[in-house]
């Protein structure tokens, strides 16, 4: 199985359009230890399958250029590219969606809940549905990923729900403390290869580590986990927003209840911080942040990571 991490910041990506804070100043002044991130998203395929992706975001078709694996290679129109896969209807996971509508044969494998976005929102039509397969996920099963004519990609995915929160736009601020979320607005994904025993759990948003998940991870060969934040009130000190971690469905890197602390006796081979927010300091090479995490065997993922399993 081949993995590229085509983008490994939170929603806003590093710098964000609009941030002006120390972190964001130091990639916009081109300092080599705080380097450029584009948006969420990984991809993968098995052998010499068709890549899916994991998660589609708006700087989509900045990642397709910069990675010459997806480029067409074939004909006037192709692309390597067989489907995509989502894990929630947030903004940075599904905008780059639309990047795609140039009359692309793809599958595109979300939850129940998340096709209702898709169908709710007519600009997804874009996505011709003559040629861009919708398919749901069964979840806590096996699925084997295809591509929209049935052709088999070597890659077995399972779906299953973590803690989490409906995307920010489709908040009901109405409907009590977790503003109308349900289960299946946030999935996790369990990646294999038919062939090999090679896995990986790609997990971009959590709020936290129940038992039934660490039980799932525990000696796991490879977890991409959220990174967004690394103290959960990093936005509001940072000045930079006014929500914490838990507000959004994300759980922190540090602190008792943390990431680090969760995973320290869980086994995994290869950790990997993802999705990571450009408040998040161990975002600097020179951060005593990302030493911590480093000396705790965390990697902090950027874009271009190659991984071979
Ligand atoms: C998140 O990960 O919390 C969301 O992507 C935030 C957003 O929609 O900007
Ligand atoms: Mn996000
Ligand atoms: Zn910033």
């Amino acid at each position: 199985m081949q993995i590229l991490v085509l983008g490994s910041a939170a929603g806003g990506g590093l710098p964000q359009w609009n941030c002006n804070c120390p972190i964001c100043q130091r990639a916009r002044s081109r300092d080599p230890k705080v380097r450029f991130r584009t948006q969420s998203s990984l991809a993968v395929r098995a052998d010499e399958g068709p890549w899916f992706l994991l998660n589609a975001s708006p700087d989509l078709r900045q990642q397709l250029n910069d990675n010459p694996a997806l480029h067409p290679t074939d004909g006037t129109r192709h692309s390597p590219i067989g489907g995509v896969v989502v894990t929630n209807a947030d903004v940075d996971h599904i905008a780059g969606l639309l990047t795609l509508r140039e009359g692309q044969s793809l599958s595109l494998y979300a939850t129940a809940r998340v096709h209702e976005t898709f169908d709710a929102n007519k600009i997804f039509q874009a996505l011709n549905p003559e040629v861009v397969s919708r398919r749901k996920f069964t979840l806590d099963a096996p699925t084997q990923l295809e591509t929209a004519d049935r052709i088999p990609s070597g890659l077995v995915v399972e779906a299953f729900t973590v803690p989490g929160k409906v995307a920010l736009y489709l908040e009901d601020p109405t409907a009590g403390p977790d503003f109308g979320s349900v289960a299946e607005d946030t999935i996790a994904l369990r990646v294999a290869s038919e062939t090999g025993d090679g896995y990986f759990y790609y997990i971009p948003g959590c709020a936290a580590l129940p038992n039934e998940l660490t039980k799932r991870l525990r000696k796991a060969p490879l977890v991409f986990f959220d990174g967004t934040l690394w103290r959960d009130d990093e936005m509001v000190t940072a000045g930079t927003g006014v929500k914490t971690g838990k507000r959004m469905g994300h759980m922190s890197i540090s602190g008792e209840e943390g990431s680090l602390a969760a995973f320290q006796t869980l086994e995994v081979k290869r950790k990997i911080f993802v999705h990571l927010n450009n408040t998040n300091p161990v975002l600097m090479d020179d951060s005593p942040e990302r030493q911590s995490v480093t000396e705790k065997g965390w990697e902090v993922a950027y874009d271009g990571m190659e991984i071979q399993l």
